[in-house]
């Protein structure tokens, strides 16, 4: 594993920031990226930050043709002191190597690959909006790099990390979302890789989505692959019913992302006493619930999406009306809980920021 220090590279000239109420999730990049490489016989080497810039690959690079890559989602938040906060990332490293290890990737030092992000996140600080809500996404991933067309761990890869200025992930903002639920395609099967933070997942979800958003909803909520009975997530999050005064979430079963937000929110209500349970949770329970007014809220929890309520579940030929539309309390606490922590402004009872120095 590499200690090598970390060479930066600084760009010459300097692109142009987008107004921080004008930013749409994941369209523009700051001026530098992180690189780091792999070769079987020498391990990872040479980190660097360089000027964000294309990079050159083989047209058999193995990542373009089977997929070998993951890849993690966190943020920097600016407070209004002007630190900069970043939200359990020594969370996102671990699940990294989670991933690493099911996709065949070798594992990386988590210690220096955060360290690695702290320095770019450095670099590139004059890019944290500052405007309510807004933050500076920070995408890490690793790609497969060697050329070869056989099917078979790569021998090569390349780790980098981006940085993208964002807004709300959902042009909702923290507005409820409609949903409907995926009643044709599954999105993972136990023992598939729906636990890992890898591209195909998004990939394979692409169709179902495409098919909903022409409908106006926002996102499809999966059901497990084998019978498509029980809840799982909703792609870029995790989910969670309010049912008689309960917080139900889907157990981690090996096909659902193990989402640092979704651990989060169960701390926070562990912390409030308020009841919660992961369990497994049928559709036909949701919708139960529902009609025997029982189904109070209905959220989302995700590093992009934050907090979002659901208002509107669609499945089959039958769309149910969340407290009627509106954020619930839950939720709302939760949103307001999470965001006061990550911007500094509430207090941080589990240590859950890493402040840049
Ligand atoms: C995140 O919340 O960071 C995610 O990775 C979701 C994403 C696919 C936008």
């Amino acid at each position: 594993m590499t200690q090598e220090a970390i060479s930066i590279t600084k760009a010459t000239t300097k692109k142009e920031k987008p107004a921080s109420d004008q930013l749409v999730f994941g369209r523009t990049f700051t001026d530098h990226m992180f690189i780091l490489d792999y070769e079987e016989e020498k391990g990872w080497f040479d980190p660097r930050i360089v000027p964000y810039q294309p990079i050159s690959l083989d047209p058999a690079t193995m990542v373009l043709h089977y997929g070998q890559t993951v890849f993690e989602g966190m943020k920097a938040y600016l407070t209004d002191q002007g630190d900069v906060n970043l939200f359990r990332p020594e969370k996102n490293m671990e699940r990294l190597n989670r991933s690493n290890e099911r996709m065949c990737i070798p594992s990386i030092d988590e210690e220096f690959a955060l360290e690695a992000i702290k320095q770019l996140v450095k670099v590139d600080k004059d890019w944290i909006p500052s405007a309510p809500g807004t933050s500076l996404y920070i995408r890490p991933f690793i790609i497969s790099t060697q050329p070869y067309l056989g099917v078979a761990p790569s021998k090569r890869y390349k780790f980098m990390v981006i940085l993208s200025p964002v807004g709300a992930y959902y042009k909702e903002g923290i507005n409820p979302i409609k949903i409907a639920v995926e009643n044709e395609f599954v999105r993972a099967v136990k023992g598939g890789t729906g636990e890992a933070k890898t591209a195909g997942n998004y990939a394979s979800s692409l169709k179902a989505q495409k098919t909903v958003a022409e409908k106006g909803y926002a996102q499809v909520l999966w059901l497990d692959g084998l019978e498509k009975k029980y809840v799982e997530e909703v792609g870029s999050m995790n989910v969670f019913f309010k049912i008689d005064g309960e917080i139900v979430t889907p157990e981690l079963n090996g096909s659902i992302l193990e989402g640092v937000t979704r651990n989060s929110v169960l701390q926070l209500l562990k912390y409030w006493n308020i009841p919660v349970s992961q369990r497994k949770i049928s559709i036909e329970e949701v919708y139960q619930a529902y009609k025997a007014g029982k189904l109070e809220e209905a959220f989302g929890s995700g590093t992009a999406a934050v907090i979002s309520p659901i208002g509107q579940l669609a499945w089959k030929d039958e769309t149910v009306t969340i407290n009627n539309g509106k954020t619930g309390e839950i939720a709302k606490r939760l949103y307001d809980t999470l965001t006061g922590i990550q911007y500094g402004v509430k207090e941080d009872p589990f240590n859950w920021i890493s402040k840049l120095d």
